[in-house]
């Protein structure tokens, strides 16, 4: 992505803002496919966003007995994330599920690892956004997403929620909160996010898209 208002030294003509397409990251964990069902979610919205496309990516599980290391591309799903993904996006949609009303360590320890973005404020002023999926109702949704934010705050990221001016927020009976989307997964063996859970998933990809679009473009 090029930075809009940098003089180009070179020949070669700046691409017309109109035709500039901005990267969003999907960051997450997801150990039994509920969070990994909401990325999906969260992509489709991205995709609705004209000039915004989705980048996905995920993390390795961690040990805690030893530092292991996994191969560079996982054997499915979408690769793992690099730090240069978290530079070359515009924006970044994370999603964790809960561990005991806080975030996944796994994606814990990528964010640990991001000092070097930190340092320069590489991520200062991008849009975010967050997602978590729990087991029960009153299982630590807020607090995770909440806490999920706690880093990006300190990375200069502009936080997006989800306000009630979003229908499905005031009709859900499982998740959705204005911090960011959620689900509910009753400890079901496969994941199936209710139609408001997915729609306010996609509601949270298009607004983190959408402003990330529009400052790209002012
Ligand atoms: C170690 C551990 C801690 C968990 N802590 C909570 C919790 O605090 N609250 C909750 O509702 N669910 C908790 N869960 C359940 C998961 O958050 C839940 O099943 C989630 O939907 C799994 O997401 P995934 O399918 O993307 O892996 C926990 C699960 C594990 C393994």
């Amino acid at each position: 992505m090029s930075r809009i208002g940098e003089s180009h030294p070179c020949t070669m003509p700046a691409p017309a803002l109109e035709t500039l397409v901005v990267d969003i990251l999907v960051l997450y964990y997801s150990r039994d496919g509920a969070t990994a069902a909401m990325a999906q979610q969260v992509c489709r919205g991205i995709e609705t966003i004209a000039g915004a496309q989705a980048r996905l990516r995920t993390v390795p599980p961690v040990s805690t007995v030893c530092e292991a290391t996994d191969d560079a591309i996982p054997a499915s799903g979408p690769p793992y994330a690099a730090l240069a993904d978290l530079r070359e996006c515009a924006a970044l949609v994370m999603g964790s599920p809960t561990r005991f009303g806080n975030m996944a360590a796994p994606l814990k320890y990528f964010l640990d690892a991001t000092s070097a973005l930190w340092l320069p404020g590489d991520l200062a002023g991008k849009p975010a956004g967050v997602f978590t999926s729990t087991a029960t109702m009153h299982g630590g949704q807020e607090t995770t997403l909440l806490s999920m934010m706690l880093p990006l705050f300190h990375h200069g990221m502009l936080l997006v929620g989800l306000p009630y001016t979003e229908a499905a927020l005031t009709r859900t009976r499982t998740g959705g909160t204005p911090y960011g989307a959620s689900h509910v997964g009753f400890n079901e063996r496969s994941p199936r996010l209710s139609d408001e859970e997915a729609e306010l998933c996609r509601a949270l990809g298009r607004r983190v898209a959408d402003l990330a679009a529009s400052l790209v473009r002012h």
